[in-house]
């Protein structure tokens, strides 16, 4: 049993195994929110097509819109490449993570539980959930890149709506822990990053 329970709803301690894979889906997902957020502001096709446009305006020479579009994708490149290794980074931690409780190790939260307060219960369907969601996006994501060419566009919709579970639960997530580490469950943060006996 890899996160001891000392009572009902809190006080766990973290192993080491359990914190190397939380901390390193953590930073996965704030490297992947970094990629498509300047994919979607600063490096956004059509804002540097305009950059383009705007340094050519003086010039002798022209670019159609077109050009200045693909342009615009052939700069993004290789930032993009980078969305692409750490999502395949992400496959292996995360398929290490469902492999683990396999063999009794990082057992997945389980919300039919006995003795659990509805609090906890409901945490345990939001990681099921978020869990869920990352099989999708991640699935989606080796189909964009391997999937039969007629799926791309509409995979790559479903891939897109990522972005929202993501920020939905990092939102409740920092703000569950917070709350917990304030009130419920001190020193849970501390936990999470430097293990501990309590
Ligand atoms: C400051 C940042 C963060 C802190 C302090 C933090 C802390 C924690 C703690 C203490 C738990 C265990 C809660 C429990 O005992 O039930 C946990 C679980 C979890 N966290 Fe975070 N977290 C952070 C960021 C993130 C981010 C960015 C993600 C992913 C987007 C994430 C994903 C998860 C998941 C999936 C679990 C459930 C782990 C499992 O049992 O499989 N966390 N986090």
């Amino acid at each position: 049993m890899i996160a001891v329970r000392n009572n009902f709803m809190e006080n766990k301690n973290y192993s080491l195994i359990y914190r190397t894979i939380h901390w390193l889906i953590a930073i996965s997902f704030v490297l992947l929110m970094i990629t498509i957020f300047l994919r979607m502001y600063w490096m956004n096709k059509t804002h540097v097509s305009d950059i383009i446009a705007d340094f050519l305006k003086d010039k002798s020479f022209s670019l159609t819109e077109e050009e200045r579009i693909l342009l615009a994708k052939k700069i993004r490149k290789p930032m993009w490449q980078w969305h692409i290794y750490i999502g395949y980074f992400l496959v292996g931690i995360f398929s290490l993570r469902m492999v683990l409780p396999l063999f009794g190790i990082m057992p997945l939260p389980n919300p039919m539980q006995q003795k659990i307060s509805q609090v906890v219960k409901i945490q345990k369907w939001v990681y099921l959930l978020f869990y869920l969601c990352v099989s999708i996006s991640l699935v989606t994501g080796l189909l964009i890149e391997f999937g039969p060419k007629e799926w791309k566009s509409s995979v790559e919709n479903i891939h897109e709506l990522s972005i929202y579970y993501l920020l939905t639960y990092i939102a409740l997530h920092l703000a569950g822990i917070l709350y917990a580490d304030f009130v419920s469950d001190k020193g849970i943060i501390s936990r999470m990053i430097g293990g501990g006996n309590k």
